[in-house]
Formats: structure tokens, C-alpha cells, sequence
């Protein structure tokens, strides 16, 4: 008689998420509390697919042990990481940049016969928001007189890959004011890729935010973008993270925070500076 295969996904026991759990958080600062438990598992069946193993049970054995456990560690992260973003996201924070941070900046650094503009966009997926402030820079002329350095980095090396090409679809640019598309973009069959000017003011760089050897690399940054990445992580890799911004970042410079972010209980190192209707942080 033919019995019919059913194939079964593989089930995450509480002891295998909490041994996943600890894994991604020491890792990367991104913590998985109990009620997404599920969300971990059917977003690691693949990974187990990938590797034909049966069970979870197996999976952190490989982890653990598995002459290949530093390129799954990396594989693991890419695959339970969130990489939404869009150019021009959360224009309110974008104005106060534009219109209060850039030019108190530039005035102080004048003054002190400094012509360089350092800004760190330091998880930056796909390389949308590093990217909108070279447009916004370019549109404001500033690299006729200064020399504009951007670095855009993230956790995920793939991410970087796809946001060096530069080559993006018409839904991350909903919010690109329309006169921008003509003049810092050119078709590309069905995508939109960035012209030089704007590319030629980016680098990326691999950065785990919470590896302070990865991030000792970044000093005397003018501004610091942190956005929609702090809420992903526990209290302990959020005050870590923060601590090595603050290293990363000159004296006055800014930390810009995802929009429902805040350093409220993680520290008092910077002091918050109200634009309108948002809040940007000055190391003091
Ligand atoms: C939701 S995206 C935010 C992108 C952009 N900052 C924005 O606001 O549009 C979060 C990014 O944080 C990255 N990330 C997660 N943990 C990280 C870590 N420990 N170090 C650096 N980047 C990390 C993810 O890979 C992802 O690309």
C-alpha cells in the first residue's frame, strides 16, 4: 500500500531556542524574547534545509561544533536579520540633520580650519539611508568647498554586496523627491542605479555594532546615523553598542536613533537636542 509523505518542518524545542537564542544575541545584540519563538523557527527552516539536517537538535550541534560553525554563525545572522529600509526614511529626522546638525557642524569645524564631514551610517542595510545623505549633501552644494566622507557598514555582509551595486527598485525610492530620480539616477532595465557623483562619496565596511574590534576602526565621526537596529536588541547589547557610537563619535558630535528609539536608561553620556519634533543626540 503507498502511504503519502507528509514532510514535516522541523520543531524548535524551548531548550533548542533558548541555546538559538543565546547564540544570536551574543553574536549580534539581537535578542529573541519567547513569543517569537515561532518566527525563529520557520525563519531558520530553511537554513536547516540548506544544510540537510533533520532536527534543531543537529543544528546546534554544527553550531557548536561543526568545522563550518563561523560561516553558519554569519549564515544564521544573515537569515534572521530585518533589512527594511527606503531612501529618504523619516524625512523629520532628515530636515533636522539637513537644516540644524550640518550646519552647526560646519561652522564649528571651520572655525577650526576643518574642512571634512565624517558620517557614519552604521546599519545601513542595503545602503538606501548612507546614500540619501550624499544626495542631500550633493543638493546642498556642500562638496563644491568640503570633503564629504560617508561610510555605510551593517552586521551583513550581503547586504553590503547589493548596496556597493547600487541598483535599486522603484518601491525603496517611494519617498525620493522626484526631481532627485532624473538627476543622481539612470535606468537600469526594470531598477534605478545611482550616478558617481553620490557613489563616489560612500564606502562600506562590514561592522558588527556590538564587536568594539570591528568598530575601534571608526573614530572622530561628525555624525552618527543608528537607526531601527537598537530596537532588535536586549538592554545589555543596546548599552554596548551605544558605549562604542560614543567612542566613534568626535567631541559634539550627533547620534541620530530610529524615530521609536531612545537612549532613556541606557545612558546619560549625551545630551539630547530637540529639533522640531525630533530629538538628536551631542556628545558632550
Ligand atoms: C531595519 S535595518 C535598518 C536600516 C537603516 N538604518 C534604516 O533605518 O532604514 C537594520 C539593519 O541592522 C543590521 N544589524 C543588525 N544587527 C547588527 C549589528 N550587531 N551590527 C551592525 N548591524 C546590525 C541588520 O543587518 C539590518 O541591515
Amino acid at each position: 500500500m503507498l502511504t503519502l509523505g507528509i514532510e514535516s518542518t522541523p520543531k524548535l524545542s524551548s531548550r533548542n531556542f533558548v541555546a538559538l537564542r543565546d547564540i544570536i544575541n551574543s553574536r549580534s545584540g539581537i535578542f529573541f524574547t519567547e513569543n517569537k519563538k515561532y518566527l525563529l523557527e520557520t525563519r531558520l527552516a530553511r537554513r536547516l534545509e540548506q544544510l540537510s539536517l533533520k532536527t534543531y537538535d543537529d543544528y546546534v550541534m554544527f553550531l557548536s561544533y561543526d568545522k563550518d560553525r563561523e560561516k553558519e554563525l554569519t549564515e544564521l545572522i544573515n537569515s534572521i536579520v530585518i533589512n527594511e529600509t527606503s531612501f529618504f526614511r523619516d524625512q523629520m529626522q532628515l530636515d533636522a540633520f539637513e537644516k540644524g546638525v550640518v550646519p552647526g557642524l560646519i561652522e564649528r569645524n571651520s572655525k577650526e580650519g576643518n574642512r571634512n564631514l565624517r558620517i557614519w551610517s552604521s546599519a545601513c542595510s542595503t545602503g538606501e539611508e548612507p546614500y540619501t545623505l550624499a544626495i542631500m549633501l550633493l543638493e546642498a552644494g556642500l562638496h563644491l568647498n568640503w570633503s564629504i566622507n560617508i561610510l555605510g557598514s551593517d552586521i551583513n555582509p550581503r547586504v553590503l554586496k547589493s548596496a556597493e551595486l547600487a541598483s535599486y527598485e522603484k518601491y525603496s525610492m517611494r519617498n525620493l523627491p522626484e526631481p532627485y530620480l532624473k538627476k543622481h539616477f539612470f535606468n537600469d532595465g526594470d531598477s534605478f542605479r545611482l550616478k558617481k557623483n553620490a557613489l563616489d562619496l560612500v564606502k562600506f565596511k562590514k561592522i558588527n555594532l556590538i564587536d568594539s574590534l570591528e568598530t575601534r576602526q571608526v573614530r572622530e565621526m561628525d555624525v552618527i546615523f543608528c537607526r531601527n537596529v537598537l530596537i532588535y536588541f536586549d538592554d545589555a547589547s543596546r548599552k554596548k553598542a551605544i558605549g562604542h557610537l560614543y567612542d566613534s563619535l568626535a567631541k559634539g558630535g550627533y547620534l541620530f536613533l530610529g524615530f521609536s528609539e531612545t537612549l532613556h536608561n541606557i545612558t546619560r553620556l549625551f545630551r539630547p537636542v530637540s529639533f522640531e519634533r525630533t530629538v538628536v543626540y551631542q556628545k558632550i
